[in-house]
């Protein structure tokens, strides 16, 4: 395997900013700091490569959060362009099945002559609740079966990851082993909003849990100290 190294651990900011100019106005507030950040399809699709060549410029590592699902060709496509954007992490839906996850892989590696990123597999989105799942996907089983299901099919297909809730990051490691990266959004500081998460712990609480990385956004971004809420997340997961 030809991947880009990466810490083991580490707090991820996601990005979810409409433009390029507020995505800049936050990051400059970090000074020398350059945190590990996620930029999602609102700012990719309104930015474009040329944003994630700016804060690639600026010494971030990026996780590009575009969760592809769609035919295994061209997820395969998709990758093969999304290698050459140089970022740290990029995903595809483990629904998508084993067949385009190997797809989403092969893409990424077609260009043997450098590192590739790592690539991990959403399993259910944190804003996805049992009773939904249920209801709404037709999926009957329990939810955490149907994570740990999605992430060994994830495994067996040659992914890095998952993305995963912090409560499903110890059975994820269980199945497919601790060096199988699991990716946890869903994380509040004491005190602060759910907003559309269901499933939510604190930056302490997904560290006693076993997570690799944490994804923080509100958390940080609509803090009124955004440095101070980032630094908090850093002590509490990684201190
Ligand atoms: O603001 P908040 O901390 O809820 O942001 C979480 C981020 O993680 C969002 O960018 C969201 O798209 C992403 N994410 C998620 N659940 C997943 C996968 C990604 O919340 N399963």
């Amino acid at each position: 395997m030809n991947t880009n190294t990466l810490p083991n651990k580490d707090v991820i900011v996601a990005l979810d900013f409409p433009t390029a100019e507020q995505t800049l106005a936050f990051l400059s507030q970090f000074g020398e700091r350059k945190p590990f950040v996620k930029i999602g399809m609102e700012l990719f699709y309104a930015e474009g490569p040329a944003i994630i060549r700016e804060i690639k410029a600026r010494g971030h590592k990026i996780f590009l959060d575009l969760k592809l699902h769609d035919i295994p060709h061209t997820v395969e496509m998709a990758m093969r362009v999304l290698a050459g954007l140089n970022v740290d992490m990029v995903n595809c839906h483990a629904s998508g099945t084993i067949t385009m996850m190997e797809a989403a892989l092969s893409g990424l590696e077609a260009d043997g002559s450098k590192k590739r990123p790592l690539i991990i597999a959403v399993t259910q989105l944190t804003s996805t609740d049992e009773e939904r799942m249920h209801r709404d996907l037709l999926i009957d089983r329990p939810l955490d079966e149907v994570v740990t299901a999605y992430a060994k099919n994830a495994c067996k297909a040659g992914l890095d990851g998952v993305v995963c809730s912090p409560l499903e990051a110890a059975k994820v490691h269980e199945a497919c082993g601790g060096a199988f990266i699991t990716v946890t959004p869903g994380i509040r500081l004491a005190g602060d909003a759910k907003g559309d998460q269901k499933r939510v712990t604190t930056p302490a609480d997904a560290k006693a849990l076993g997570s690799d990385f944490i994804v923080v956004g509100r958390s940080i971004t609509a803090a009124a100290d955004p440095v101070a809420a980032y630094n908090r997340c850093v002590e509490e997961f990684l201190g």
